[in-house]
Parts: structure tokens; C-alpha cells; sequence
């Protein structure tokens, strides 16, 4: 696994000002808490849950996780972009939609980031129509001073800072780094 510092080198060859904010282990070392956290919430609640994973950014945080779920897991995917460049747009448009009924289900929404929360507002309001027994969120970043809403499993909070890597992208981009880094502003 790449270093911290050779991670630094190797991106600044693409993007100045940017610095590892975690690296590969201590994200995976976060994200098996945060799946024991959510074992803890589940265990004596269900036997199953379906867990959403919000396309594209939280593709990795999602498969990490799921492998350390102990109970039967159904999985379901949401695509949904309000992005463009490092701005949210504040639109956000449906590129893929849930494959089932959630209805009386326990569901568990996986998101990458929380940044304003508009996203997940969205996201949320359209599943509660289909009445769920029971609705989580777990997200791998928070921005803690500029989000609306709150998850229910957080991975990292963070300031007010673009982040990168890990399934977060810039302008499709990115994605594919081991672990999260930063611009400097
Ligand atoms: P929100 O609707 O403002 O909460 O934005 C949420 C979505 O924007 C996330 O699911 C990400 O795809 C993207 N996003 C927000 N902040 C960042 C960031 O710092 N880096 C990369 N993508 C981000
Ligand atoms: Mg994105």
C-alpha cells in the first residue's frame, strides 16, 4: 500500500495544493467501527436489511462496509448527481432508481459525503413515500458546519474542504485513489 507521503507525490503530479487527508488503513480501520456501530443498531431489530449505496461516490465506502455487516444484507443501488466541478449544483438529477419495494422494510442509505444535504433530502423524501419500516443513513464524510440534516453513522467529520479519492471525484475523476485527500485552499 502507497504511503502517505508517496501518495502526496504521486497526486500532486495531477493537482497542486493537495494533501492526504486519510489514508487507505485508516479508513478501512473507520469504517469497520462504524459497521460495528451498525451491527449493534440492527441486531436485535431484523435479520435483514436492504442497504442502498448512492452511485457513484460511495461505491467503495459501500463495498468496504457491507463486508463487515453480520446480517443478510440486500443490496440496492441509487444513482443521483447535483455536482459539477467542486460546486454543488443544487439540481439534482435521477439516473438510476431502487429495484424493489422498501415497504415495511429496514433500509440503510450509504452515502459518500454530506456536504449541504440536499442529496440525501431528496433521496429520503422519495423513499419515506414508500413507507419504510425504519430509515438510516450512513455516510463515510460529514461537513459538520455546512450540512442541514445528520446521518446516523458517520465515518469522518471534516471542515468545509473538497475531498477527493476513495469514490469521491472531481469532475469524474479521482475516484480510483486508495485514499482521501484535500485541496488546500
Ligand atoms: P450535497 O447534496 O450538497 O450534500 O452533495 C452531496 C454530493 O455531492 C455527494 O454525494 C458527492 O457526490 C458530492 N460532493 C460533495 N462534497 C464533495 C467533496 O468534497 N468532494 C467530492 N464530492 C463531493
Ligand atoms: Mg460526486
Amino acid at each position: 500500500m502507497i504511503n502517505r507521503r508517496g501518495a502526496e507525490k504521486l497526486t500532486k503530479r495531477f493537482i497542486k495544493n493537495f494533501h492526504v487527508l486519510h489514508t487507505n488503513e485508516q479508513i478501512r480501520k473507520r469504517i469497520k467501527e462504524v459497521s460495528e456501530e451498525i451491527n449493534n443498531y440492527y441486531k436485535a431489530k431484523t435479520d435483514h436489511i436492504i442497504a442502498i449505496c448512492v452511485l457513484k461516490g460511495a461505491v467503495h465506502f459501500y463495498s468496504e462496509l457491507m463486508l463487515n455487516i453480520d446480517i443478510d444484507v440486500i443490496y440496492s443501488f441509487v444513482h443521483v448527481s447535483s455536482y459539477s466541478g467542486s460546486e454543488s449544483t443544487g439540481k439534482i438529477r435521477v439516473n438510476y432508481w431502487i429495484d424493489r419495494s422498501i415497504t415495511d422494510e429496514y433500509v440503510l442509505i450509504v452515502e459518500d459525503i454530506l456536504d449541504t444535504g440536499s442529496t440525501l433530502s431528496y433521496i429520503i423524501k422519495y423513499l419515506n413515500r414508500h413507507s419504510p419500516k425504519d430509515l438510516k443513513v450512513a455516510t463515510l464524510y460529514h461537513k459538520v458546519k455546512k450540512s442541514s440534516i445528520k446521518a446516523d453513522f458517520v465515518g469522518f467529520e471534516i471542515d468545509d474542504e473538497f475531498v477527493l479519492g476513495y469514490g469521491l471525484d472531481y469532475n469524474e475523476k479521482f475516484r480510483n485513489l486508495p485514499y482521501v485527500g484535500y485541496i488546500e485552499k
